[in-house]
């Protein structure tokens, strides 16, 4: 099945924008192998916008020659001789956002196209749309003509979640479908897109269909970071641990070939990557007395051994703040025995009854597993 778990990844948008090009992609893939994020699962190397030469050559997409000049199939073919799985990026209107020639009425022949070329993700974004047309129709259109290739490709929805794509993009057969707005570096958008909108789509994620909040901001923020505002240590460590707890895609979006330790160690945190993986899929929801946006924010969702994953967020401006989950809100009896290891602390499995609690300062969170004793 594709896509059984969340995809794990990087795509170009993040940090480079438009000026992508093929030593870039190539240095990028090197990178993800150094560095260990391709066997800690991030496979998919996925280029996004102005990949493509600004007009079709006998009715078929091609790169830019100047920037792709060893074309994209070899480039692909390289990518893939590194154990890395290769994405490409393309539009439902007649031109992508920074106004490529895009797939509206040739989704046939790109998804032909990037099938020969050895393509395993698309990302369809929305950019041009025409006048009045029904984006579940769009999307169908490219879902059909992609399943009728003869190559599994990975389908990423990116409408950006204006028309609820949760509610009818797996059955146009999307793998992940975006739910909001795009995401910047900063702890106010992280909060919105990754917090406040997503509580109530746990229902519509499982395997092999997934919530997409957007591409990670972790490790934007560090040197050379070209101006988008940066978060902190706490900001980033949230900003990942709850895209783990969502079941989130984890498609990582800073430079890969210069990321500090704290990046590194964050991207490849082996408990957090194991509940974005976990084989239930399920995705977090509020749990707790205020099951609503605040100061103090519990998410948790069920793992398929039994045991539970939960986030104990400060979100308000106080250090310290004193956190808890109590075994009412994760449905076990107050008297049950369970085993608490602190993921984020690193702090060992403790046997206790009736809640757990915690200090958690500003920003920052506690991730949990809290293991039911038989
Ligand atoms: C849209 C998408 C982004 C990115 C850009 C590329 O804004 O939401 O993720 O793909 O287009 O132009």
């Amino acid at each position: 099945m594709i896509a059984a778990t969340p995809p794990m990844g990087w795509n170009s948008w993040n940090t480079f924008g438009p000026n992508i090009d093929e030593g870039l992609i190539l240095e990028t893939a090197d990178a993800m192998v150094a560095s260990g994020l391709r066997d800690a699962g991030y496979k998919y190397l996925v280029i996004d916008d102005a990949w493509m030469a600004p007009e079709r050559v006998g009715g078929r997409l091609m790169p830019d020659p100047d920037r792709f000049a060893m074309g994209i199939a070899a480039l692909a073919a390289e990518v893939h001789d590194l154990g890395l799985l290769f994405g490409i990026y393309s539009c439902a209107g007649t031109h992508t956002c920074e106004g490529f020639p895009a797939s509206y009425g040739y989704e046939d022949v790109d998804a032909r196209t990037f099938a020969e070329w050895g393509v395993d993700f698309l990302k369809y974004d929305y950019c041009y749309a025409i006048a009045g047309a029904d984006p579940v129709q769009l999307y169908r259109r490219m879902g059909q003509a992609l399943r009728q290739t003869d190559r599994e490709i990975l389908y990423s929805v990116c409408e950006w979640g204006a028309h609820k794509p949760w509610e009818w993009a797996a059955s146009v057969g999307a793998h992940m479908w975006r739910t909001t707005e795009d995401i910047l570096d900063t702890w106010e958008s992280v909060s919105r897109i990754g917090f406040d909108l997503q509580a109530d789509l746990h229902p519509y994620a499982g395997p092999g269909h997934w919530n997409d909040p957007d591409m990670l901001v972790v490790g934007m923020g560090g040197e050379g970071h070209v101006g988008r505002g940066g978060m902190t240590d706490a900001e980033y460590r949230s900003h990942f641990s709850q895209w783990c707890l969502l079941a989130s895609p984890l498609m990582i979006g800073c430079d890969v070939r210069s990321m500090s330790d704290s990046t590194k160690n964050l991207l490849l945190d082996p408990g957090l990557i194991a509940i974005n993986q976990d084989p239930l899929g399920r995705q977090a929801y509020r749990v707790g007395v205020a099951k609503d946006h605040g100061p103090a924010e519990t998410w948790a969702r069920p793992l398929a051994d039994g045991a539970w994953a939960v986030g104990l967020f400060n979100m308000g401006d106080e250090d310290g703040r004193l956190m808890s989950v109590g075994w009412e809100d994760l449905g076990l009896r107050l008297d049950q025995p369970a085993g608490v290891e602190n993921i984020t602390t690193g702090e060992a499995a403790e046997s206790l009854v009736g809640s757990y609690a915690t200090n958690v300062d500003s920003h920052d969170v506690n991730v949990l597993r809290v293991t039911p004793e038989l």
